[in-house]
């Protein structure tokens, strides 16, 4: 028999809240504290399912914007105006056909939540986060617009600091942020990175 969990306080907020996940509140705190997400902005959400970023990011950018969500995992149709998803592998998708089917020249924000899959094997573990890793920059480099932000979900694990300065190498600031709504025993963090350079 599984062993009980019991439900934490952001589960049950986002349960009367309307939340899809408790990650909902994640990104407020990020951006209470950052105001990375303004009107009208295009933004994409990698890892998106089952999208209570994306219900963060409709509300921020109101009807002018638009928020384009992928994921491994079908989303639950999400019914706003400014909300598309799309079921695919962030390592496979061709970024230049998503621009194109948006009309779009670039996005203005790109968060990723994504969560890999762990084996318990820490080489193939980490081997898989570097993946992911290489995947979500190559997206923010050949997509997101110079002067753009970038929130990346990440974890303690030995790639970090290369991480951290590969990240300063594309942003004028990059800021390391354990929202509180985070579960305290998780080793994730998030990178907030501001202001791609040209
Ligand atoms: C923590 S959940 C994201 C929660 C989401 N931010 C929300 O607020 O609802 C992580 C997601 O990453 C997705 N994922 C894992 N590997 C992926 C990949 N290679 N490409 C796309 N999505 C992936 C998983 O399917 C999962 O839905």
């Amino acid at each position: 028999m599984g062993r009980f969990v019991p439900k934490d306080t952001f589960y049950k907020k986002a349960k009367l809240e309307g939340y899809r996940a408790r990650s909902a509140y994640k990104l407020k705190e990020i951006q209470d504290k950052y105001r990375i997400i303004k009107k009208g902005d295009k933004v994409l959400d990698l890892g998106c399912a089952p999208g209570s970023f994306i219900q963060i990011i409709a509300q921020e950018i109101g009807r002018d914007g638009l928020v384009v969500g992928i994921d491994i995992q079908p989303v639950t149709p999400i019914p706003d105006k400014n909300v598309s998803t799309i079921t695919g592998d962030i390592r496979d998708i061709d970024v230049s056909k998503i621009l194109q089917r948006f009309s779009i020249p670039h996005f203005d924000v790109i968060t990723c939540d994504i969560a890999p899959n762990l084996s318990g094997i820490r080489e193939a573990d980490e081997k898989n986060i570097d993946e992911l890793y290489d995947a979500s920059k190559h997206i923010v480099v050949n997509t997101l617009r110079t002067g753009g932000h970038f929130i990346l979900k990440s974890f303690f694990s030995e790639s970090f600091s290369s991480k951290q300065k590969d990240l300063k190498n594309l942003f004028v600031r990059v800021s390391i942020f354990k929202p509180t709504s985070s579960r305290g025993m998780s080793s994730e963090i998030f990178f907030v990175c501001k202001e791609r350079m040209g």
